[in-house]
């Protein structure tokens, strides 16, 4: 089939043409950042309302880099939640309008989802897999069977991986989103400089602390009696980030092992992360495991994601209701 997908949960508008749930068209992405950064994080009703001013151009614009006529279209899979309720309710209803207008099959899907999927468009891997998902709303480890089929094994109990790493860049006076110019920083630093906490990593579950990282940091900020600069800030960064990092790499490796699998799919935006991919990379030859990112552009937020999941619902005969509803909180 020939899928339009929308996605609009938090501060990107996108749109993507797929075919067959795997064949990327077009995956055109409007990003909100720089109306954010300047209030240091998502402000709820501005999002909206950016999506409302995208939202038709960048429709638009995905069928036509897909060299494709809203004619073609066989159905559409939409982004139901979980995200900010606002910036939902302007996907949806745009995806509900086009379904109407042109008698088309419609899906509303999960937004993690959408990201455990993501790696199976580039690259093959067969279930069943573990898939970390890593964003800035999100930190959870699933057992993947198939699509439509998985476990939540573990999860964070507090601040996301993605919101630690763009509190400590808001502390430290780096600006938003924070991930990546932390990232940056940390290719330069001395990851044993500071030894920040890893918590819960000696428990013997799945689950996640981020906000007791993110304290330390603080407190350690606190403690130095000037601004912190220079290689200063680039070995915290680097310190910060190894803690997140090591965290995340362990316990999901240690579910791996206890679960029995042998492949990790890396997911969301924090799957950008250079370090996150690098201990990844040495536990799965360590653990004579697999581990699979998507590509950048597929990591963060993006449409297209949705495309796998979007076709095999619509595929077995799935149709949503006209009346369908966002949800902001929902678990997968
Ligand atoms: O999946 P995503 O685009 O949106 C959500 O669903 O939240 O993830 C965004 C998150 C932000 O917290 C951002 O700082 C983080 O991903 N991120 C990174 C990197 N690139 C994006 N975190 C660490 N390192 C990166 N390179
Ligand atoms: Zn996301």
């Amino acid at each position: 089939m020939l899928l339009l997908c929308i996605e609009s949960s938090c501060d990107e508008t996108s749109a993507a043409v797929v075919r067959d749930g795997r064949q990327i068209l077009s995956n055109v992405i409007a990003s909100q950042v720089d109306v954010h950064a300047r209030y240091g994080g998502v402000v709820p009703e501005l999002a909206s309302r950016k999506h409302v001013e995208a939202i038709s151009v960048v429709i638009g614009e995905a069928l036509e880099r897909a060299g494709v006529d809203l004619n073609a279209i066989q159905g559409v899979a939409v982004t139901r939640g979980p995200g900010l309720v606002g910036a939902l309710l302007v996907g949806l209803s745009t995806a509900k309008a086009i379904a109407f207008a042109r008698d088309l099959p419609l899906v509303g899907l999960h937004h993690i989802e959408g990201h455990i999927l993501a790696a199976l468009m580039e690259q093959e891997i067969a279930f069943p897999y573990l898939a970390l998902a890593v964003s800035g709303g999100h930190t959870h480890i699933y057992r993947v069977d198939g699509i439509g089929r998985y476990q939540g094994l573990g999860r964070t109990l507090d601040d996301a991986s993605g919101e630690a790493f763009d509190k400590v860049a808001k502390l430290v006076g780096l600006g938003y989103p924070g991930g990546v110019l932390i990232d940056r920083l940390a290719a330069q630093g001395n990851p044993d400089a500071i030894d920040f906490p890893r918590p819960l990593l000696h428990q013997d579950n799945f689950d996640f602390s981020f906000s007791g990282i993110k304290t330390a940091v603080l407190n350690y900020v606190r403690r130095q009696p000037g601004p912190i600069e220079g290689e200063h800030l680039k070995d915290l960064a680097a310190s910060f980030q190894k803690a997140v990092v090591e965290v995340l790499c362990r316990k999901t490796w240690r579910a791996a092992r206890e679960t029995g699998l042998e492949r990790v799919v890396v997911a969301g935006g924090v799957a950008c992360n250079s370090g996150l991919r690098r201990m990844m990379s040495e536990m799965a030859a360590e653990n004579r495991g697999q581990v699979f990112f998507p590509s950048p552009g597929l990591c963060g937020d993006n449409a297209a994601m949705l495309g796998v999941a979007g076709e095999h619902y619509l595929a077995a005969g799935y149709r949503a209701p006209l009346d369908l509803n966002a949800v902001a909180s929902w678990s997968l």
